[in-house]
């Protein structure tokens, strides 16, 4: 595996290049192969300390990043807030300095706002600590390793030995639903467009994202070819559409009554064998999960491994954080 990775921190997909999202692709498609064998450990990461500071509610993503760590052979610690020193008034930047302390070398953070693992990659960099800080969702801003786990996922059902962006040069991409509060959706927006692809989103106009411009407004080379395109109704976005994927409605984030109810928005923006006929005849859905079931996607088609590849983003999950671990990690 070659390594020319140098960024330290995995905060945002913002100011990824295509090479980056290659060297992904290719370390992930290693790990994937070490997963599939009956030993599924290396010895990559032995002797550094790993540490999960998730702040917020979690079950795929801090599991898959404690696998990962573990299958390379780190030593994890864990944080739950509930039983941790900031419920006797710490503060978050202390306690990120006590896993320093503690000779953390990776922290993966969660956390319900937008910013907290950016605020503790400079604490780290002001104190000229080697560690190494991945954003594992913070609020409504960005989830990178959700997004380059499906990456991953999507570019593997094109070419599963040598999945590369490339592959998905104007194909057509469907996100679907709950937009203005995901993290998902936006790193997916980056990497997507990022790879050539024509990614359409589709949102009630409550749940669309205010700012497009945002996303067309950046100065790199890259941008001039992205293609993104915004949708108040779901069936133009799904027309031809290779692959769709659909968020869950962020009820948590809602502040006040952004829909109707939950059946209604299943009528006009649920995924379903109906709708899905609109697309290429070989499209596949994914999910970021936890799914609503029946709301974003109807249940029967997200037990359908003809059109769902919501268990393969489970699956990729390990393989793509095992490959940023040891991308960060392995450099130091
Ligand atoms: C997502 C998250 O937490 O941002 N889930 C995940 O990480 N798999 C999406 C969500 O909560 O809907």
């Amino acid at each position: 595996m070659t390594n020319t990775w140098n960024r330290r921190h995995i905060l945002s997909l913002a100011d990824f290049v295509p090479d980056e999202y290659d060297t992904v692709l290719q370390t992930a498609t290693s790990f994937a192969e070490v997963l599939s064998r009956r030993t599924k450990k290396v010895p990559t990461l032995q002797g550094q300390v790993v540490a999960n500071l998730f702040f917020e509610p979690s079950t795929r993503t801090r599991n898959s990043f404690e696998l990962a760590a573990k299958r390379l052979s780190a030593d994890t610690l864990s944080f739950a807030p509930g039983t941790s020193s900031l419920s006797k008034g710490e503060t978050i930047l202390d306690t990120a300095k006590t896993y320093w302390a503690m000779g953390t070398d990776l922290m993966v953070i969660r956390h319900q706002q937008a910013g907290v693992s950016s605020a503790i990659a400079s604490l780290m960099d002001r104190l000229g600590a080697k560690v190494r800080v991945l954003n594992a969702g913070d609020g409504q801003h960005e989830h990178p390793s959700q997004a380059l786990l499906d990456l991953f996922t999507i570019t593997s059902q094109l070419d599963a030995k040598h999945p590369r962006i490339s592959l998905l040069a104007d194909k057509k991409i469907a996100i679907v639903g709950d937009i203005v509060h995901s993290r998902v959706a936006r790193s997916n927006i980056w990497s997507l467009t990022a790879t050539g692809a024509q990614v359409h989103l589709a949102a009630p106009p409550t749940l669309a994202p205010k700012l497009l411009a945002e996303y067309t407004a950046i100065s790199d080379d890259s941008a001039q070819n992205r293609q993104l395109y915004l949708h108040w109704q779901v069936e133009p976005a799904l027309q031809d559409a290779d692959f769709v994927m659909t968020l869950r409605l962020q009820k948590e984030r809602m502040t006040q009554h952004l829909l109707p109810s939950g059946r209604e928005y299943h009528q006009l923006f649920g995924i379903t064998r109906e709708r899905l006929k609109l697309c290429k005849p070989d499209v596949k859905v994914l999910h970021p999960g936890p799914v609503n079931r029946g709301v974003e996607i109807s249940s029967d088609l997200m037990d359908d491994p003809q059109f769902s590849l919501i268990s393969q983003q489970v699956a990729s999950g390990v393989a793509v954080r095992m490959a940023l671990l040891y991308l960060m990690g392995s450099g130091k």
